[in-house]
């Protein structure tokens, strides 16, 4: 009926999420609301585990692209299931570390870390950083000599795969910002120049060639590429590389067309092909490593509003404006991404027009979406917007001064404040 399966409707006739009334939810905590159903992130993580448990013999973990959605209690419920963690600056180690976080299970990455943030990561035992760039690799044999620490890093490789994505979201292909190029030799290179460091050593090799995929291939074609790669090393330097990151990407149903692979599948397909690759290079099997995000939450969140204005252009188009926007919601301005919505106090009423649901920003590109089908919608109506839970409120922004929403967690029916929403003195904080 839904895009997900923490959505329903009751017998107010109301949507609800995780067992909640959504319309209750917006009551108790106002609007705009981030609402996420935590046993379903909890479901989506042990899938993912549980597919390396089975298709490879549990010799690997999940590490949670914490970029798609993290706070303190969304690294506690992440730590709680025993998994890992994927960070990407000293915000979110802080938040990792903050929350108690196992940190020897966070992996540290970005293209452009800066000196302060290796200085972070190591102080606070980051299990592994994974090296974007031959500066970087300079750099931190530097701050480990000056600590007198040994860092295990990982290269993170652009294997040259097109997997056939939204352009800002595709990373593997070699004109990116991200890694080491294969084809050209930069690659092999770096692991020469990493093998003569002294302060640092090379345990693994990642690539993560793009988000919101929905074919298996292009995961397989890395996968065999890379392990093609760890028999090159071998050969030709003697060294044997003992992980292989394969990143996260795994599309989502956003949309009632969309028809993501099983999770499962995945595992299972690319588990044959780095066995079938080892085996015929000689290899002993790596470590996988995998960062799932946006597959983790997506699913897992809403966003609720309260309709305001509404706007008919005869013969053009109808607006219906929330009290939210681009604000919470960038993804639309920034790459037209498509969301189900429902009109959560109508939700078992008949979609009856096609409209565009418009923010409050001054800004004429500030939709969440056009051409939308929706249940007729009035002035006061709670609207609901469908599997926001990955990045919408890690890519907020306060544009407008706007503060941002609350998130709340909800499990069996129950719901508590995880991201308390900010205030007009929030916005003045750090202003002098
Ligand atoms: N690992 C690495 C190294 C990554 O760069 C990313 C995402 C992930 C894992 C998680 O990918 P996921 O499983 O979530 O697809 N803001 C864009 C998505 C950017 C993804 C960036 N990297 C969006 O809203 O679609």
């Amino acid at each position: 009926m839904f895009v997900s399966d923490a959505l329903d409707i009751n017998s107010q006739g109301n949507l609800t999420i995780g067992g909640a009334d959504t319309v209750a939810l917006a009551k108790e905590y106002g609007t705009p609301l981030y609402v996420m159903d935590e046993e379903l992130i909890r479901t989506n993580l042990r899938r993912f585990h549980t597919s390396i448990d089975k298709a490879y013999g549990g010799r690997g973990m999940v590490c949670y692209a914490g970029k798609a959605f993290t706070c303190l209690e969304m690294c506690r419920l992440v730590a709680s299931e025993g998994d890992g963690l994927d960070a990407v600056s000293i915000g979110e180690l802080y938040t990792a570390v903050k929350a108690g976080f196992p940190m020897e299970k966070v992996g540290f990455h970005g293209n452009n870390k800066t000196d302060e943030e290796l200085a972070y990561a190591l102080d606070n035992g980051v299990g592994h950083i994974i090296v974007d760039n031959i500066s970087e690799l300079k750099r931190l044999e530097v701050l480990c000599a000056q600590k007198g620490v040994k860092a295990q890093i990982m290269f993170r490789i652009k294997p040259g795969i097109d997997a056939h994505t939204h352009k800002a979201v595709m990373t593997g292909q070699i004109d990116s910002k991200f890694g080491f190029a294969l084809e050209t030799g930069e690659a092999f290179e770096a692991v020469k120049e990493a093998l003569a460091c002294e302060n640092t050593e090379l345990v693994g090799l990642h690539c993560h060639i793009g988000s919101q995929i929905f074919d298996i291939t292009p995961f397989e074609e890395a996968a065999r590429v890379m392990t093609g790669f760890i028999a090159k090393i071998r050969n030709e330097l003697g060294y044997e590389i003992k992980c292989l990151d394969l990143g996260g990407g795994f599309g989502i149903k956003y949309l009632e067309s969309h028809d993501p692979v099983p999770f499962e599948e995945y595992m299972e397909r690319v588990s044959v092909v780095v066995k079938t690759e080892c085996e015929k290079h000689g290899l002993e099997l790596p470590f996988i490593i995998i960062e799932p995000g946006r597959s983790i939450v997506a699913p897992a969140g809403i966003t609720l509003y309260t309709v305001g204005a509404r706007k008919e252009i005869p013969g053009v188009r109808t607006y219906i404006s929330v009290d939210g926007g681009m604000t919470d919601n960038p993804r639309y301005i920034l790459y037209q991404s498509e969301y189900e919505a429902v009109v959560a106090n109508k939700a078992s009423q008949e979609r009856t027009e096609k409209v565009t649901i418009a923010g409050k920003c001054c800004e004429s590109g500030d939709l969440i979406g056009e051409g939308m089908s929706l249940q007729h919608a009035e002035s006061g109506d709670i609207l609901a917007v469908l599997a926001t839970g990955a990045y919408n409120y890690s890519m907020s922004s306060n544009y407008n001064r706007i503060p941002k929403p609350a998130v709340v967690f909800v499990s069996g029916g129950k719901s508590r404040v995880v991201v308390k929403r900010e205030t007009p003195e929030d916005i003045i904080r750090s202003d002098v």
